[in-house]
């Protein structure tokens, strides 16, 4: 269990680290920015997650914590490689659990809580979840994986919006901006299935890719949000136009309404 001291210290710990990578170079330092406000932002997600499903004082701490620290390896991997792409570097979770182990962060918990945050964390970015996880800790595990897509999506869908603003690489994972389209990722949208980042090709199958992330949706509470703030229609409009892409975009459409329906 996380207490309010621990809690409270462990931010402390995450703001002085986030501190540490300060850099002169405006673009890097942007790249930083970014990942510090989407570790907030998944934390005030997950906190009125919480709430709406009545979890308990130290459920919300144990849930704010495992946001607060599940991007953690992003600080390193930008510093180090300067791209957020793991394909390109190395695997930003994994990353992060080495940063929380050789600081000791996580030290002062009792080994059940850390193994469980160290779990959500190396499981929040994967495409399947790894079996062998326990109830609780595939509860926190979607619970984090709702709250950090919500976010993610606000950030490409906000980024999309700027068009006259200059283009950020690292969210773009570097790909290239050119109009193909990935035939097999719009195979698996079609037929509700979430796509590869292997297949992604160009920025448009990345989009494809964010589409599809829909169907990895857990709660109905994230089925509304996704609804209310329209971020299918937005990646829709920064698609080209195309019969293609206006299939998939209804195959999405229709699957999120049926999902937001269930949860009435
Ligand atoms: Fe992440």
């Amino acid at each position: 269990m996380i207490d309010q001291d621990t809690f409270r210290e462990l931010k402390a710990w995450f703001s002085a680290y986030v501190k540490s990578f300060q850099s002169e170079n405006p673009a890097h330092q942007r790249n930083f920015d970014l990942k510090e406000d989407h570790t907030k932002r998944v934390c005030d997600e997950i906190r009125e997650f919480g709430n709406s499903l009545a979890l308990n004082q130290e459920e919300l701490r144990l849930a704010g914590t495992i946001a607060l620290l599940h991007d953690i390896g992003r600080f390193e991997q930008y510093d180090r490689y300067k791209t957020f792409s793991d394909s390109r570097s190395e695997d930003h979770a994994a990353l992060g659990i080495k940063v929380l182990s050789d600081n000791g962060v996580l030290n002062g918990l009792d080994p059940s809580t850390r193994e469980l945050i160290f779990c959500a964390i190396s499981n929040h970015n994967r495409a399947k979840l790894t079996e062998s996880m326990t109830e609780k800790c595939l509860f926190f595990t979607k619970l984090l994986r709702d709250a950090d897509k919500l976010d993610i999506w606000w950030v490409v869908t906000d980024y999309y919006q700027r068009k006259n603003e200059p283009r950020n690489a690292a969210l773009e994972l570097e790909l290239p901006d050119s109009p193909e389209i990935s035939d097999k990722i719009c195979a698996d949208l079609m037929q509700e299935k979430s796509a590869h980042f292997k297949y992604a090709k160009t920025l448009n199958d990345f989009k494809l890719l964010q589409w599809g992330w829909l169907y990895d949706v857990n709660f109905q509470r994230t089925f509304q949000l996704i609804r209310e703030r329209r971020y299918l229609e937005i990646i829709l409009k920064a698609l080209p136009r195309s019969e293609k892409i206006r299939k998939v975009y209804s195959t999405l459409r229709s699957y999120l309404e049926k999902k937001c329906q269930s949860a009435s």
